[in-house]
């Protein structure tokens, strides 16, 4: 196995390796200066299962560059070409909102598929798609960062109470609450534009708890942030936010604290200052899973 690293997954790439016990290598990257990307492998990928290492968060200028890689690493003779992506980007499109629009949910996983064998990614937001395999063709697999959240809050939240912002994430909140052994709800939240967020807290008493408020996704901040506002209103304590995938647009973070968090943590799958929580161990797990059978035929598309 060798894990190859795009430009800027160095890190990701060097813990993977050290957990997977194999080697790593960066991709150079050169570009043309109308800004066409040309990838090079310097390491022999001849016969090895090659993993690439991604971070795809902003995924419309990394995407292109990593299906050239993958293509180099097969046309070089790679028996298996793999793609560890922690945060899995266009999976909230999951349906045609709008009347014609794209379902780009389907169209991404269409173009990954066609140059990789197989994938790992973190909590991938399933909502109206329930597994991967609905929209990869390839062996995909969705580790989950719940058992890591958990082992965080135990080491450094008292007497918490999880709390998910919407009726989605009772999914992960309530998975994150049952490996802590405590409470858990969820609010109702109705969004009526990107950054047009309201959330309703269900009824009940909030002040006995540290509140955590867990939401898979991190963007505009402006669920947490409606969310930690309904919490204060209702007089909870000052809430712990955690993010599995901290995308945080500009001053999304600031404006969390400003509303007065007590801490906002995140998951490493996208590199953020309130990263806090390590997958690679997850990470490795899952390819070791997925690599090991990715000789077999791809399944038939859906
Ligand atoms: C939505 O369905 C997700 O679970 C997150 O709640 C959402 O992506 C957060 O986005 P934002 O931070 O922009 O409110």
């Amino acid at each position: 196995m060798l894990v190859l690293a795009l430009p800027g997954d160095e890190q990701l790439a060097q813990g993977l390796a050290r957990r997977l016990r194999c080697g790593w290598s960066p991709v150079a990257m050169h570009r043309f200066p109308d800004g066409e990307a040309l990838p090079r492998i310097d390491a022999p990928v001849q016969g090895r299962c090659v993993v690439l290492a991604a971070g795809l968060d902003h995924p419309d200028g990394k995407t292109l560059p990593l299906l050239f890689t993958a293509d180099a690493a097969r046309e070089l003779g790679a028996a298996q070409v793999g793609l560890v992506a922690p945060y899995l980007p266009y999976m909230r499109q999951d349906k045609r909102f709008k009347p014609g629009e794209a379902i780009t949910s389907r169209s991404y996983a269409r173009l990954l598929s066609a140059s990789l064998d197989f994938l790992v990614t973190v909590d991938p937001h399933l909502h109206r798609w329930h597994e991967l395999r609905e929209l990869y063709p390839i062996r995909a697999a969705a580790a989950a960062a719940a058992p890591a959240i958990a082992r965080w809050i135990r080491a450094n939240v008292t007497d918490p109470l999880l709390v998910g912002p919407d009726s989605e994430s009772s999914q992960w909140v309530s998975q994150v609450a049952r490996l802590c052994g405590a409470p858990w709800a969820v609010m109702q939240k109705t969004r009526r534009g990107d950054r047009n967020v309201k959330v309703v807290l269900p009824q009940g008493s909030w002040s006995d708890h540290t509140p955590v408020l867990l939401d898979d996704i991190v963007s505009t901040g402006g669920t947490l942030l409606a969310a930690v506002q309904a919490l204060r209103k209702a007089g909870a304590a000052p809430p712990v936010c955690v993010a599995v995938h901290a995308l945080f647009e500009d001053d999304a973070l600031w404006r969390l604290i400003a509303a007065g968090v007590a801490r906002v943590v995140s998951c490493d799958s996208v590199t953020h200052p309130s990263n806090a929580i390590p997958l690679a161990g997850v990470l490795a797990q899952a390819v070791r899973g997925v690599a090991k059978r990715a000789n077999t035929p791809k399944e038939p598309s859906p």
